[in-house]
């Protein structure tokens, strides 16, 4: 789908008119080379040299892994899938330098060079290799930082450093700071979510089996494996236990209990990063479905500036608390289960985490642009966010519980085994578990849910 027709049709919250991406990206460039000069000052560089990546060649064969650009690159300009273009900002330029390769190879198809929204802004070269590409930079770049993975010709380049630390902190720490061409990118990348989705549900209930859920998924969201964000967790049944699972199944179970998704889309490099679990035909797992959807629900309307994330989380693990005991699977009260660590044992993970040119965004931790670490709560290790939210933040909010046969046996042996009510496990295991999952922008008075505003557009 192209980026102007995927624009029209979007009609999510505040997108009822049609969107001005020229203007969008501009405001964002000019943001982003502010925030960037600022960083360069604070470091002693003049200059920032940002490099695509290189082609990967599998060991002794003449295939390539699947290329992927990594964030700082795109943030500057979405080339998604071009190795070896290079982006040069110098504060002191009228705009930034675009070097957009176009190898001469008559075995692959050279990507067009661009004309966009995007590439407007930029001052545009082309080159064939990158021995082109260093012609068209400065002579001198022993005050340039270079962004990205070195190669072998970057020796010969002459850049002060690779990858100094304390530039990386600099920039990775606004980027939870969303620019208004973030957050659209980011509605986009949700609504082609919510198609996947939808698709993704139908081919469940028609009896679909992981890998088909797989394809019914990418085909409504109209994108290619290597153009989502993460491997997509399609989990039927017991497979749902596994937190980050990755088979597809190619033949569907004898018998169908469960589906738990979680899988998002990329737009210009913004990711979603959405969960549903959906019942086959069991009323009662159905039930216990739409009792966590609204816990999640609840936790969402916490979301909002000001509050710190780590809360949020410990609240979470009060509301799974009530649940489980709620379910039936366990005897404590929801302050004992937390305390006595029963509740990480059917959610042993973060309630969620910073969402934009990653799934897992860069700066989660940091404190400050000097790179100083909030470290984790130690009660809760797995925490990936440990910031206090700030209006223009993305989140996801993503609770789960799971019948992790692993963490269910060391509990049996111990003193929590008594507050599980086993024969309860037994009946719910063969579902597998339960997460939802939404993507949350963060206001100063709430957030804007764009994943349920995406569902509810589609
Ligand atoms: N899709 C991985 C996660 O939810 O964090
Ligand atoms: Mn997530
Ligand atoms: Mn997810």
């Amino acid at each position: 789908m192209t980026m102007q027709k995927t624009a029209d049709i979007f009609t999510g919250a505040a997108a009822s008119s049609r969107v001005d991406w020229d203007a969008l990206f501009a405001a964002h460039l000019r943001q982003l080379a502010a925030r960037t000069a600022a960083a360069m000052q604070d470091t002693q560089y003049s200059g920032l040299l940002l490099h695509s990546g290189s082609e990967r060649i599998v060991f002794r064969d003449d295939i390539t892994y699947p290329f992927k650009v990594h964030a700082p690159f795109k943030q500057w300009a979405p080339i998604l899938d071009v190795p070896d273009c290079f982006v040069y900002f110098d504060p002191a330029r009228d705009r930034p330098l675009l070097i957009f390769h176009q190898p001469q190879d008559f075995w692959h198809k050279a990507a067009a060079i661009p004309d966009t929204y995007w590439s407007r802004q930029f001052d545009l070269r082309i080159a064939t290799d990158r021995a082109t590409a260093r012609a068209e930079l400065p002579a001198d770049l022993s005050r340039t930082a270079f962004i990205g993975e070195a190669f072998a010709e970057l020796a010969a380049f002459g850049v002060g450093a690779i990858n100094p630390d304390h530039l990386l902190a600099a920039l990775d720490f606004p980027r939870a700071f969303k620019s208004d061409y973030e957050l659209q990118c980011l509605r986009v990348a949700s609504h082609l979510g919510a198609q996947g989705h939808r698709a993704a549900a139908a081919a469940f209930a028609d009896g679909a089996s992981e890998f088909e859920i797989a394809l019914a998924f990418m085909r409504a969201a109209g994108q290619r494996e290597k153009e989502l964000p993460y491997n997509p967790i399609i989990a039927l049944n017991q497979n749902a236990a596994v937190l980050h699972y990755q088979v597809q199944e190619k033949s569907p179970p004898a018998v169908r209990y469960s589906l738990l998704i979680d899988a998002g889309c990329e737009f210009a490099g913004y990711a979603s990063d959405i969960t549903r679990t959906y019942a086959y035909a069991d009323a009662e797992f159905r039930a216990l479905i739409a009792a966590f959807d609204e816990l999640q629900q609840k936790l969402c309307k916490q979301v909002r500036a000001g509050v710190e994330w780590a809360d949020i989380h410990a609240q979470s693990h009060l509301a799974i608390a009530g649940w489980l005991q709620d379910s039936g699977l366990v005897r404590s009260q929801p302050e004992t289960t937390v305390a006595s660590g029963l509740s990480a044992v059917f959610y042993p993970h973060g309630i969620g985490h910073l969402l934009g040119l990653q799934v897992h965004d860069a700066g989660g931790t940091l404190g400050g642009p000097d790179g100083h670490e909030i470290p984790r709560p130690p009660q809760h290790p797995t925490l990936r966010l440990t910031r206090r939210l700030e209006a223009g933040f993305v989140v996801t909010l993503e609770p789960g519980v799971y019948f992790i046969k692993q963490l269910l046996e060391q509990a049996r042996s111990g003193p929590l085994g008594k507050q599980i009510n086993w024969s309860r496990v037994q009946q719910l295991e063969q579902f597998g578990g339960i997460r939802i999952e939404d993507n949350l922008a963060v206001t100063a008075s709430g957030c804007e849910n764009l994943t349920r505003n995406a569902f509810d557009a589609v």
